[in-house]
């Protein structure tokens, strides 16, 4: 006895030793994570509004909230993809100039402020996830959920519209970015954020910053450290209106998904721009007609999604029609490349309906290397804090997953401190 006591002191001292340095963290920049597309959470209830178009898709109304996006083993039966498709659509109102749900479905994002809300877009089904594997290295690392680290989480259908134009979805986004980049920064000693994101989350994220003083963000953010942002849009963008995309469930059919991805306002955000992609060279071909990044209005109006175009010529196009500005903080962008990735995709006549034959180029396998790269050249330049980290043989999702990947990211995290 008498010696335990001496010794279980000496464990203590060791474990309050080992919180300190836990706890205090010092120099630990918070970071704030902003998800790609279809990655976090989505919640919605049906109200009476809402007019299925089967009674079984009407099965939740006046229940509730229920987790709409995702709820994975319910995809499973190709009898719920239906339901699911119409209440994940989105409406666009020329008049009103903005895009709303389906009549009827409300949604929200459940989470905001944690990682909780993207660890894995089904918690049921933990072994279907983007973001686990690099939030689980940060926590590693030392940062904790809602100390150090924080999820932005956002209704991935919706995006922004160019400033003045009704964005009611976007701007609420931006607003509660805002605050969470300020809550983050005030926890933390009042030190700047570093912003990290994957893919359409850069988007949103560079478009957030630049909206915001320059001063604001000096004050705030720290570093903004984009992986796999596709700058320029993606062959994929153009090739999904036309073939839909399952959101990467392999046992969903994509033309199921097909009417719900046309109707969002994201869906537009990622069709390849004439800055990164030039406006001569062919990214679709038919028998009559190659169209190009220049060509978007034409093809969209080829494809029977004529309504598009004017959403995309006076939302979309004023964002990404030429050079992205540099956002004003220090910048680490981190790409993968040498994967094969859809560069042009041919079909046989001119019936888009047939199965087209893919032609493959560089890039991470989803974003092109042209699009990956769009803001190397115009991002550096002299009295800019500006790297681009090109991580050889790494997928668009691997570059949250791989080793090697999370090293240089985490390390680009860290450069804050
Ligand atoms: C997911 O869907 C299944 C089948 O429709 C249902 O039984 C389950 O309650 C749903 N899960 C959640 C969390 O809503
Ligand atoms: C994923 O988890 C489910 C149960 O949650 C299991 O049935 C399935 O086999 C797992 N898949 C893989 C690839 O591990
Ligand atoms: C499309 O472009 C290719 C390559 O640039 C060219 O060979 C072909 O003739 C073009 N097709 C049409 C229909 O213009
Ligand atoms: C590229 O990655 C794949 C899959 O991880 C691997 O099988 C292959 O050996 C790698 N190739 C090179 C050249 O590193």
């Amino acid at each position: 006895m008498v010696m335990a006591i001496p010794l279980l002191l000496a464990q203590l001292l060791l474990l309050a030793v080992a919180l300190a340095a836990v706890q205090a963290a010092p120099g630990l920049h918070p970071v704030v994570l902003v998800p790609g597309y279809a990655t976090n959470e989505l919640d919605a209830r049906l109200t009476e509004l809402y007019r299925p178009s089967s009674p079984g898709c009407g099965a939740r109304k006046g229940e509730g909230w229920f987790r709409l996006y995702l709820n994975y083993s319910a995809l499973q039966d190709p009898g719920n993809v239906p339901c699911f498709a119409e209440q994940m659509s989105s409406v666009y109102d020329p008049a009103a100039d903005d895009y709303s749900n389906v009549a009827g479905v409300e949604t929200r994002v459940p989470f905001f402020g944690s990682t909780q809300a993207f660890r894995y877009p089904d918690p049921d089904r933990k072994n279907f996830s983007y973001m686990s594997t690099f939030v689980e290295r940060l926590e590693k690392t030392g940062y904790r959920d809602g100390e150090t680290m924080f999820g932005a989480p956002y209704d991935f259908r919706y995006a922004v519209a160019p400033v003045g134009r009704p964005s009611r979805v976007g701007d609420a986004f931006f607003r509660a970015l805002k605050n969470l980049v300020e809550r983050a920064s005030g926890l933390n000693g009042g030190r700047p954020v570093v912003i990290a994101t994957h893919s359409f989350g850069g988007l949103l994220a560079h478009q957030f910053l630049i909206r915001q003083p320059l001063a604001w963000r000096r004050r705030f953010v720290g570093r903004f450290v984009p992986i796999a942002a596709p700058w320029g849009g993606l062959v994929r963008g153009m090739q999904t209106l036309v073939s839909g995309n399952n959101l990467g469930l392999p046992f969903v059919d994509p033309r199921a998904l097909l009417r719900q991805g046309r109707s969002q306002q994201s869906s537009l955000w990622r069709l390849p721009s004439p800055a990164a992609f030039g406006a001569a060279t062919p990214l679709v071909t038919t028998k009559s007609r190659n169209y190009s990044a220049g060509d978007v209005a034409d093809f969209l109006v080829a494809i029977g999604l004529g309504e598009a175009v004017g959403p995309y010529e006076s939302r979309v196009l004023p964002l990404f029609g030429g050079e992205l500005p540099h956002p004003g903080v220090p910048v680490t962008t981190v790409v993968g490349v040498g994967v094969g990735t859809p560069e042009r995709i041919v079909f046989p006549g001119d019936d888009f309906d047939a199965t087209p034959s893919v032609v493959a180029g560089d890039g991470d396998g989803v974003v092109n290397l042209v699009s990956a790269v769009a803001v190397e050249t115009s991002w550096s330049h002299r009295g800019v804090d500006f790297s681009m980290v090109k991580v050889s043989n790494m997928s668009h999702n691997a570059l949250l997953v791989d080793d090697r990947a999370l090293e240089i990211i985490i390390r680009e995290i860290q450069r804050a401190d």
